[in-house]
């Protein structure tokens, strides 16, 4: 007889569990079937499927042309790899600004055609219509402030942000209101240490960086960069954990010449 072994998925509330024992939240993207396999298996908390597909995935400079079919697209693929993980789904860039019946309909999209798990918004009071509307639907919301790469046109670059005083102030007040509204986390992008260590304490939610220092109640990478497929994107807070960029160049390489010296395929790999 075999025992299958139970796993314990994560929810919203283990996330918050986790931070009020002070334990650390790990997250990653992913938005494929076969990464995703990997990643849910290695024990990651969040699958997060990013908007960040535009650029890892379909080669854009921005995420701004990625569409909600092709979210849905991606997400799917993930749900039906992840067994203990939460799955977070971007609502992409157009799908949820500045109208929050359209908000909700991208949401309910999303829910129904790829079976994730929860949704992440970037932004604060500007769209809190859109988070009160999906929330009302009793679906979960990630919060993302900071760095919001969906307003790169906005702010020209992609820098470090609130490192003024009024803008550390508004992050401020949005990461209050995220957490007033019901959101269940929040991911801060890319601003001082100091400034997320102050979020962090003064929220009860769980606090996701990305180029946030140390004090956030988790992080996130993209996981192509952590394992170093992407070769030019090196910031500072990126750690490579690989270079599977010139591992997977080698192998290619290797099968390359192997074919036209008519090495491959063997006798014992012929039938
Ligand atoms: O799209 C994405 O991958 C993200 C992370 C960088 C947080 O939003």
């Amino acid at each position: 007889m075999s025992v299958s072994k139970e796993v314990k998925r994560i929810t919203t509330h283990v996330l918050q569990e986790m931070k009020q024992k002070g334990e650390k939240i790990a997250m990653l993207t992913a938005y494929d079937y076969s990464l995703a396999t990997i990643v849910d298996e290695s024990g990651i908390d969040i699958i997060l499927v990013g908007d960040s597909a535009s650029n890892v995935m379909a080669g854009h400079e921005t995420t701004l042309p990625i569409t909600l079919d092709q979210m849905i697209y991606h997400a799917s693929s993930v749900v039906r790899a992840v067994k203990k993980a939460l799955v977070v789904v971007d609502l992409p860039f157009g799908s949820y600004q500045g109208n929050s019946k359209i908000a909700l309909e991208s949401t309910i999209r999303i829910m129904k055609e790829s079976g994730a798990h929860a949704v992440k918004l970037e932004g604060g009071v500007e769209i809190e219509d859109s988070i009160k509307r999906i929330l009302s639907a009793g679906v979960p919301v990630m919060g993302h402030l900071g760095l919001t790469p969906q307003s790169i046109y906005k702010f020209g670059t992609y820098t470090v942000r609130a490192r003024e005083e009024a803008e550390a102030n508004k992050l401020l007040s949005d990461a209050r209101l995220l957490e007033e509204l019901g959101c269940f986390a929040v991911v801060l992008e890319k601003i001082p240490s100091e400034l997320t260590k102050k979020v962090a304490k003064q929220i009860s939610m769980p606090t996701i960086g990305i180029g946030a220092g140390p004090h956030a109640d988790g992080q996130v990478l993209v996981l192509h960069d952590m394992l170093g497929i992407t070769k030019s994107f090196q910031p500072r807070f990126l750690r490579r954990y690989l270079n599977l960029f010139e591992t997977i160049k080698n192998a290619t390489e290797h099968y390359i010449q192997d074919v036209k010296s008519g090495d491959f395929p063997s006798d014992r790999e012929a039938y």
